[in-house]
């Protein structure tokens, strides 16, 4: 007998593949179906106003009716019910993931201790702000991977046009990305943040003692009192010589992707200032609560999902794309990449079997209308299908003439248009095929709000498509093995291919 899951699986795979310009021409309500708002009044935090349109998928009724049958079989609401009550979702670690009762959502306890540790990054940010520590310009935050990613986009997408403190985001183990934090930077102003969930990460341990060392040899007093760390590991944070005072901890359930909500979240308090982080965490909420409450297709994130899975799966595409018609999302698919591909970049199921498919799809993507001239020809006229989503503010982020923003969205709806319609030509060099598909977010502004509810969206997107494929996607063990390779040829330990042993001596390693 065929278990549910593959039944389900079965019937999506015996779906009828229809042309974009097929869908549309035979049913007159497919807008009115698969485009979709969600807004929502914050009072003084701002709104979130958003309009997602998936009628440009490939979507319709039965392959819809198939995924929400798919979805039941994958116990989809049972699993959005542990992800929200605190229950183990991440059984390989045996944890919870309680990134959202970051934002208000989940077990009363976890979202009062939440709430209780962003008070105290405000008392600390605020006593920044007003010179406890002296006049302080900038902040070196140092971290990597989860611990980089989305403060790094939220730090470049809310403080353009003025930051209360300049957050540099440094990385990478290359000296060189440190040093040229270094050069915009005074010492004698300077906060050094150490963001690291677990306070062992070699690039940020590595870092940091450099930064440490920067403080020290351009005469800073108590260079050491300058030093804010953000962990979910304090004790380790006290052992390397950071104050308790200085400490800002998260929980240990919160995923390293998943942690910009947590005090890893500090430079966007300090550059953006406390409203915009706690309007991204009400932003946020705004689509939990959306995901929580709504079924099936009324479930956008769910929704998002079928459609990649739909690609993924039934259409064998093997890269996703993203394309932000807005400067200030310019680190958005970076740090999506994480999020999906560290998320749901797995080979196994929950029940340690194979994965009958492929799972996530690479993410990449870029800016508009730049990456129209540089990889766009691909997406038109190239031989592989690629599912494209664009995103646009409403509002412009710039003061300049009205011409640019008009250009800049109609640059992007143009696309998504062309992508589909295709065009026909008598030489072949200049035949679109068409149909190729695209689902496009619009948002009414790019506010602080709004950045947290996008981010938070991919999250459950993210989540949604793990269940539909019973992947575990809060665990990361494939980067331990390089990690741990590094360590053995950095101690001089093991035996290597003989590539690997030639290329070491070539290093001069
Ligand atoms: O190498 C992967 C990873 O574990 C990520 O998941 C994480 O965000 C990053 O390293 C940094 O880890 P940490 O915050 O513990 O320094």
């Amino acid at each position: 007998m065929t278990d549910p899951i593959s039944a389900a699986w079965n019937s999506l795979e015996g779906l009828q593949h229809r042309t974009l310009v097929d869908l549309f021409e035979n049913d007159a309500a497919r807008v009115e179906k698969l485009s979709h708002r969600i807004d929502s009044s914050l009072g003084e935090l701002g709104s979130v106003g958003m309009l997602v349109d998936f009628s440009k998928t490939h979507l319709d009724d039965a392959a819809l009716d198939a995924f929400e049958e798919l979805a039941k079989a994958c116990d989809f609401d049972g699993q959005r019910e542990a992800l929200f009550t605190g229950g183990i979702v991440n059984p390989t670690e045996g944890r919870s993931a309680s990134h959202a009762a970051l934002r208000g959502t989940g077990p009363e306890a976890e979202v009062e201790e939440a709430a209780a540790l962003v008070d105290r990054m405000e008392i600390l940010v605020k006593a920044i702000h007003e010179g406890v520590f002296g006049e302080i310009k900038h902040l070196i935050h140092i971290g990597i991977g989860g611990s980089a990613l989305g403060p790094a986009l939220a730090v470049d997408a809310l403080t353009r046009d003025l930051a209360l403190v300049e957050c540099h985001i440094v990385s990478n183990i290359d000296g060189l990305a440190l040093e040229q934090a270094f050069a915009k930077c005074d010492p004698q102003s300077t906060m050094i943040a150490v963001a690291s969930k677990t306070f062992t990460t070699t690039e940020t341990m590595t870092n940091a003692a450099s930064a440490l060392k920067w403080l020290q040899e351009n005469g800073v007093d108590d260079p050491g009192g300058r030093v804010i760390a953000l962990t979910a590991n304090p004790e380790r944070a006290v052992e390397w010589g950071v104050d308790e005072t200085r400490i800002l901890p998260f929980p240990e359930s919160v995923g390293g992707r998943y942690s910009l909500w947590s005090s890893i979240g500090f430079p966007i308090a300090l550059g953006a200032g406390m409203e915009d982080f706690r309007a991204m965490l009400a932003g946020a909420k705004v689509i939990d609560e959306h995901f929580r409450e709504n079924s099936g297709r009324s479930n956008l994130p769910l929704l998002a999902a079928f459609a990649d899975q739909y690609y993924t799966r039934l259409r064998g595409c093997q890269t996703r794309a993203v394309f932000a018609y807005d400067e200030r999302l310019t680190l958005f698919p970076d740090y999506l990449q994480q999020l999906e591909m560290e998320s749901n970049g797995k080979r196994v199921m929950y029940s340690g079997e194979d994965v009958p498919a492929p799972t996530a799809p690479v993410t990449w993507g870029g800016v508009g209308t730049d990456a129209q001239h540089a990889v766009f020809q691909l997406l038109h006229q190239g031989t592989v299908l690629i599912p494209v989503d664009f995103i646009a503010s409403i509002a412009p982020g710039d003061m300049l003439d009205p011409a640019h923003h008009k250009a800049l969205l109609m640059n992007c709806l143009a696309q998504g248009a062309a992508l589909m319609a295709g065009k026909s030509s008598e030489d072949p060099s200049r035949f679109y095929p068409g149909d190729r598909p695209s689902t496009m977010f619009l948002v009414d502004d790019i506010d602080a709000a709004t950045l947290g509810a996008l981010i938070a969206f991919h999250e459950h997107r993210t989540f949604a498509n793990a269940v539909l494929m019973q992947v575990n996607p809060f665990d990361q063990f494939g980067v331990e093995l390089g990690k741990g390779i590094a360590k053995q040829l950095d101690a001089g330990e093991g035996v290597f291919d003989a590539s690997t042993t030639a290329l070491m001596e070539a290093a001069g390693l």
